[in-house]
């Protein structure tokens, strides 16, 4: 069998999960999300489930995950004390990021071609024209296609290098990439005249478009971003070192993901609201509302609209690629361990399997009639059955596995580094994962299975 993969420092443990954090999620869902839900008040509940939920939740994962030191499903076994059951959580996480990185491979896939496109500066023109340039390239039968399977490949060919040469690598070049594309469009952005209108209904609360719904969407959302739920940091966590401060690492990641999610919404929105576009057009935003939004801001200077609007796309493909990794790897760590395989082969199962569901998702899109499943797209239909029940459902069941079920003593030790750090937290993450995280959770399946 092959040694199993490490990451090499700090920085790199950081990076590599903040990078699988910080995603589509952040800057394609966060930003429509917050307009469908009245902006600055959907901010305000999402950072409360962050930090009620997200960082409890973030540690129950990596305590799992670097006391085990294994692929996930074998990790909630190893915890569990060898009971079989409990590996069946660990199997859904592996499926839902399996799930997930399908549909995610279809939307990155758009924003490859969208990188293309803007390259050689055929996105120009009216609303009309960007609008029909979404729907016809969208449903085509098979170029939106082909940029998925790339995408994972490309996944998967970062993957097969290995946890240190491969991931972490990425990371550390992709995220300082990531961020300093983002500051500079933010900046290029708030510059704008009326700017200002986008920068308020971001930062302004109004109380009075919050309803039960946009709870359960900042729920999803938080879970979708900070990728809890699906075992992800558990697996990452396995290649942690043993005197990685949980906790710290957590609150850190956590911040970097929200800090990335409103910057993101300080990029969109001034631009947005500048010239008179609503930011409240649902999952089309970044492709239908905004490709000419920056060609019209900066329409007094046009190189600039054309150098920001492939910034922009290139934002798009390397936050997407960190999570996309991180996803591949859930799985790829699963195959190899499981079935005794070489990384290589593992990996390659696992491409395979998420490039049939890219496909689909993608032709679901209008190429295809009939790939349906309750009345929504297969697209539509992965994206809602994730984010709103696989995941909760993965980060409900994790959270009562470690606070009712694991022996208390191990989890103090794995949360302290063997009482050595953030002794003085352990009372209240205990409180938090037996109580707070199971209730809300609870009450917001409860709500959203009409039963309360
Ligand atoms: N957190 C990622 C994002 O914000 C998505 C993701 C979900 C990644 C689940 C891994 C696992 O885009």
């Amino acid at each position: 069998m092959e040694k199993r993969g490490s990451f090499g420092t700090r920085l790199g443990i950081i990076l590599a999960t903040a990078g699988s954090a910080v995603g589509l999620g952040n800057v394609w869902r966060f930003p429509f999300m917050t307009g469908q839900n009245g902006g600055a008040s959907f901010i305000l509940v999402y950072l409360l489930f962050v930090l009620l939920l997200g960082i409890p939740g973030m540690l129950s994962e990596f305590i799992i995950g670097r006391h085990s030191q294994a692929n996930a499903a074998r990790a909630y076994g190893h915890m569990a004390g060898g009971k079989r059951l409990w590996r069946l959580v660990g199997m859904l996480g592996i499926l839902t990021s399996t799930v997930i990185l399908g549909f995610y491979a279809v939307v990155a896939g758009w924003c490859l071609q969208y990188l293309l496109a803007s390259l050689m500066g055929s996105l120009n023109g009216d609303v009309a024209y960007v609008h029909d340039y979404f729907i016809s390239f969208s449903s085509h039968p098979w170029k939106p296609c082909v940029w998925a399977v790339l995408f994972v490949l490309i996944t998967h060919f970062v993957i097969v290098r290995g946890v240190q040469k491969g991931i972490e690598r990425a990371s550390k070049l992709l995220m300082p990439l990531l961020f300093v594309l983002l500051v500079t469009i933010v900046v290029a952005s708030c510059l704008l005249p009326g700017a200002i209108d986008g920068i308020e209904f971001l930062l302004k609360p109004d109380f009075t478009k919050l309803n039960h719904s946009t709870l359960l969407e900042a729920l999803g959302q938080a879970f979708f971003s900070l990728s809890l739920g699906t075992c992800c940091l558990c697996t990452y966590a396995s290649y942690f070192s043993r005197d990685t401060n949980l906790l710290k690492s957590a609150t850190q990641i956590a911040l970097i993901d929200t800090g990335i999610a409103i910057l993101a919404g300080l990029m969109i929105f001034p631009a947005a609201f500048s010239v008179g576009v609503k930011p409240d057009s649902g999952p089309s935003l970044i492709f239908i509302t905004l490709p000419n939004v920056f060609q019209q801001a900066f329409g007094a200077m046009p190189v600039v609209g054309y150098v920001i609007g492939i910034l922009f796309y290139a934002l798009l493909v390397f936050a997407a690629l960190t999570s996309t990794i991180s996803m591949h790897e859930i799985g790829t760590a699963f195959f190899t361990e499981e079935l005794r395989q070489p990384r290589r082969r593992a990996a390659w199962v696992l491409t395979l399997v998420c490039s049939v569901i890219a496909v689909f998702c993608s032709l679901s899109m209008g190429a295809v009639d009939g790939i349906s499943l309750f009345g929504l797209s297969l697209m539509d239909f992965c994206d809602y059955i994730t984010a709103q029940v696989m995941l909760p459902l993965g980060a409900f069941l994790t959270s009562l596995f470690v606070g009712w079920f694991v022996d208390q003593k191990l989890l103090f030790d794995e949360f302290t580094n063997q009482g050595t750090v953030s002794v003085s937290f352990f009372r209240a993450y205990q409180f938090a994962v037996r109580f707070i995280v199971p209730f809300c959770i609870l009450l917001i399946f409860l709500h959203q299975f009409g039963v309360i």
